[in-house]
């Protein structure tokens, strides 16, 4: 049987790590889509803070989103040469070389807080949670959401046994959930038809979807719901930074592009001097890239210098109004 999210409209807030507050997803959640705490970038102990304080605000349902952990192998050559190709860009913000911080696996203990919660939605991005995470959970009800850029990768979801897929499209803003080599790039339509051919889970489609017309575009194409990030980027309640949310609503029809500079995963976002200064520089894996270049980020908003910061949007950020998240919901809505 194919099982429903508790929701009343077909439609999700992405989960965006580091943007998602409580209160963007309270109001998520009270506009009637589901809300989705981005706990990527948290501590066992923060996502646990994070999901008391949305069961504080909301009764209605929402999800966890985890990053599923991977090993990376950078070899030392390797990250000097990372290391160089940031320099330049060092120097000129006027901040010390980079060093690498250890990463710790926060993993588990973001499961543990998820169960100790009574956290009802869970999804992953990055790759597919292991066996036991998969079964611990599902044993407590817990209705489980993957991510994929491909047919294959959606395949992968639903043999590991998640009741649920997001098709992430090309022109997704954020990260590419990608974890079957090589990356493809589909556009979200394409890859929503061929996925929904290959699977008999739930397929939500993400990418690029920021209007009522592409909204019903997909549900006919036969999504069973729609994820949508970027359109809620330039919402009153979201704690995007200023400069972010002026950066999307000034956008245009090519501001964006796909770059693995930022973090050592390609991602979407504003093309800007960054991205096109290392746009044939050596990156270290992700998540090492991610902390090398944390400094420069930092002192890049710090300097409000948007030409340094990794302002994350899709393809169609240019389509993006300012308003509550209620009333873009609204003008959402089929
Ligand atoms: C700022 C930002 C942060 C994101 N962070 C995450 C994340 O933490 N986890 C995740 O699964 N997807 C993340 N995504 C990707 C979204 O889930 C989704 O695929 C994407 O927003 C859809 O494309 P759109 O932005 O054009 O609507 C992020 C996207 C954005 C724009």
């Amino acid at each position: 049987m194919v099982a429903k999210l508790p929701i009343g409209q077909p439609i999700v807030q992405a989960p965006m790590a580091g943007i998602t507050t409580p209160e963007f997803v309270v109001a998520c959640c009270e506009a009637g889509v589901l809300g989705s705490i981005g706990a990527g970038y948290l501590s066992g102990a923060e996502t646990k803070q994070f999901i008391q304080e949305v069961k504080a605000f909301t009764t209605k349902p929402f999800s966890v989103n985890l990053f599923v952990p991977e090993q990376p192998k950078a070899d030392a050559h390797l990250l000097q040469q990372a290391k160089e190709a940031l320099q330049p860009i060092c120097d000129e913000l006027n901040i010390e070389t980079p060093t690498v911080i250890p990463t710790s696996n926060v993993f588990q203990d973001q499961v543990q807080a998820i169960l100790e919660e009574g956290v009802k939605i869970v999804s992953f991005t990055f790759g597919l949670p292991d066996e036991k995470t998969v079964s611990t959970l599902k044993q407590k009800g817990v209705y489980l959401i993957g991510t994929a850029t491909s047919v294959e990768e959606a395949i992968a979801v639903e043999q590991a046994g998640l009741d649920a897929v997001v098709v992430q499209g090309k022109e997704a803003g954020g990260h590419r959930g990608s974890f079957i080599e090589p990356m493809v790039l589909h556009p979200t339509a394409t890859l929503l038809k061929d996925a929904i051919e290959n699977v008999s889970i739930p397929v939500i489609a993400a990418g690029g979807i920021m209007t009522k017309s592409q909204v019903t575009d997909m549900l006919e194409l036969g999504a069973s719901y729609v994820q949508i990030g970027t359109v809620l980027l330039t919402a009153t309640e979201c704690a995007a930074p200023k400069l972010h949310k002026e950066a999307i609503l000034t956008s245009g029809i090519h501001s964006t592009t796909l770059t693995k500079a930022f973090t050592g995963k390609y991602a979407r976002g504003l093309r800007n001097k960054f991205t096109e200064q290392l746009k044939e520089a050596v990156t270290a894996p992700y998540p090492v890239q991610h902390y090398l270049t944390q400094p420069i980020r930092k002192e890049s908003a710090r300097q409000n210098n948007r030409e340094y910061m990794s302002l994350w949007m899709g393809e169609n950020s240019y389509l993006a109004k300012e308003a509550s998240v209620q009333e873009i919901i609204e003008t959402l809505l089929p």
